[in-house]
């Protein structure tokens, strides 16, 4: 067998700059979520560029997330993007989902004065026809209620794009459409290919963290979905949505490994897509990190993409911490962007706010007394820290779920006192260990450990053996 390269994109995000004149998209809450909308146009630009380097694989997957909100000018300039590359030789399969379309066919512009206005948006059954020639109509198979479909991409491999989207609160296959899967694996296996599949929503929490503030926005079934896939001949699949830049594998009873490949939004933090080489002879998936450096016609000032969109990041936490402390309806608004949710964040309330007040005025020297008898830092060496707030730490530690790979040195004092302090937060948190658990969350460790270091699989490039 051949082997195979190609590029995995996925939450384009594509925003127009027809639905805004003067205004700044920024204005609308949430105010400077992790899409640059601003920017989506020269950013895809570029990236599109260097999809067509020379020696570069003809092979181009988006797992959907699309555009900013369904627009339909953000649908039609980016399909006329995508059929620019086709022409300069690539093929490219998308798949949509829940940011291509809205419920009422309106989303949002912005008019000179900075107001909100409607703009028109697709509606889900629109999204079939208009972007049938990226995938649907190259495919051998088709689910067209789900939109799912099979594409031989040579003889030898099979892709399953599969389209997980069931509306805004539920993401996964229904019994219908997992035998439709199920048969096209049956007959890929038949014809000895190898099968590259890609979904939108996470099949695998990308972090213990994020199975436990936004477990709607995960695959239904997702753990026992990914044993089935491993089993059925998939070993990996590329997916989208949560904008964190991950690998995690689980392995079926069979002994089976299955890895979910999260690609972060190339519009977001961080600015990043995959190149990806296939060869089942040799035994081995290779994935690589492609991070979108510079952008022509983007005033980001003097900064590089990831720089600019990290600074924005840290921006965005920092407002959400401030406002959970000081002006919690803000706080609600921001926090949507995070998928916790209105309902949920209003339900919190009386833990949230009180916990951001106290965050907020949290220093280094407190957590290392409260920690002392565990953490093996010295006074000395805490001294130059002593005074030092909690706050701005912590917001690096959130950048570090989206960036994957997190690498703070082991034996630093910040890692020592902060690994204490989650600890001591397993020890306090005991009462609640059964909830946590019920949850398929081990401690509270498990769930901020990795945000200081990443023991596991790397994030950015792995070789998958198979
Ligand atoms: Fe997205
Ligand atoms: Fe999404």
């Amino acid at each position: 067998m051949q082997p195979l390269e190609l590029f995995v994109l996925t939450d384009t995000h594509y925003y127009s700059k027809k639905n805004w004149v003067d205004g700044d998209p920024y204005a609308f809450p949430p105010a400077r979520e992790q899409l640059y909308r601003l920017g989506s146009e020269e950013i895809l630009r570029k990236v599109f560029d260097e999809l067509c380097a020379p020696g570069a694989p003809e092979i181009v997957l988006i797992s959907g997330d699309l555009t900013n909100n369904g627009e339909v000018t953000s649908h039609e300039e980016i399909r006329e993007m995508l059929r620019e590359l086709e022409q300069r030789g690539k093929r490219v399969f998308v798949t949509t989902a829940t940011h291509d379309y809205r419920g009422e066919g309106v989303s949002y512009g912005f008019d000179k004065n900075n107001n909100r206005v409607d703009v028109p948006a697709f509606l889900r059954d629109d999204l079939r026809d208009f972007w049938r020639e990226f995938g649907m109509s190259k495919a051998i198979s088709v689910h067209e209620p789900t939109m799912c479909y099979a594409a031989e991409l040579t003889p030898e491999y099979l892709l399953l794009a599969l389209n997980d989207d069931r509306g805004y609160d539920h993401a996964g296959f229904t019994a219908e459409c997992f035998e439709w899967i199920c048969e096209q694996a049956e007959q890929a296996k038949k014809k000895g290919q190898f099968i590259i599949a890609m979904t939108h929503h996470p099949v695998l929490s990308p972090s213990p963290l994020y199975k436990l503030i936004a477990p709607g926005d995960l695959l239904e079934e997702g753990e026992t979905r990914a044993k089935q896939f491993a089993d059925m001949g998939v070993p990996v699949m590329f997916t989208g949505h949560s904008h964190i830049h991950n690998i995690t594998r689980i392995d079926s009873e069979a002994g089976n490994p299955f890895y979910d490949v999260s690609t972060s939004a190339t519009v977001g933090f961080p600015p990043n897509y995959r190149r990806v080489r296939f060869d089942p002879d040799g035994g081995t998936i290779d994935i690589k990190t492609i991070s979108v450096e510079n952008v022509p016609g983007l005033d980001l000032g003097g900064l590089t993409l990831p720089q600019f969109t990290e600074k924005q990041f840290l921006g965005v936490v920092t407002d959400i911490l401030d406002a959970a402390d000081k002006d919690y309806e803000t706080f609600i608004r921001l926090a949507n962007s995070f998928s916790l949710r209105e309902p949920k964040a209003r339900k919190l309330k009386p833990v949230i706010h009180p916990a951001a007040g106290w965050l907020n005025r949290l220093t280094f020297g407190k957590v290392w007394k409260w920690t002392r008898r565990s953490n093996g830092v010295s006074k000395e060496e805490m001294k130059p820290q002593w005074d030092r707030l909690v706050v701005p730490f912590a917001v690096k530690l959130a950048a570090n779920l989206y960036r994957g790979d997190a690498d703070l040195p082991k034996d630093g004092v910040e890692y020592r006192v902060a690994s204490a302090l989650f600890q001591k937060l397993d020890r306090l948190s005991k009462p609640f260990a059964d909830k946590l658990k019920a949850k398929g969350i081990e401690s509270i460790s498990a769930i901020l450990l990795p945000l200081l270091h990443n023991d596991g699989i790397s994030d950015a490039d792995y070789t998958i053996r198979l």
